[in-house]
């Protein structure tokens, strides 16, 4: 179990208890949280639509070139930015604090 924090706009920080042995990815997480993200692509990196950015992690999170294929459709791609579909969420990532860039409307 790690614990991962979401960071709102307003600097917001809300844990989230993640277990590590279910090999989840970051995006299917969000989607099970208050912070819903649409993740239209269902985690295919073909969206961009669970584009989060990374505020505080380790350096090992570097984006892949599928990524950054979809990173360079996208007008605002601040640093550390990554498709949480892409990142499968393990021990070494207790800590981790995203930023959501795309929400589900309530
Ligand atoms: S869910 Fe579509 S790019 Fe991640």
């Amino acid at each position: 179990m790690i614990t991962i924090f979401v960071e709102e706009a307003n600097g917001t920080r809300t844990p989230i208890e993640v277990p590590t042995d279910m090999n989840l990815s970051l995006m299917e997480v969000l989607k099970a949280s208050e912070y819903s993200i649409p993740a239209t692509c269902g985690g295919m990196a073909l969206c961009a639509t669970c584009h989060v950015q990374v505020i505080e992690g380790e350096a090992f999170m570097e984006a892949s070139s599928a990524e950054w294929d979809m990173f360079d459709t996208l007008p605002n791609v601040p640093e550390g930015s990554r498709l949480a579909c892409q990142m499968r969420l393990i021990d070494d990532m207790n800590g981790l604090v995203v930023r959501p860039m795309v929400l589900e409307a309530a």
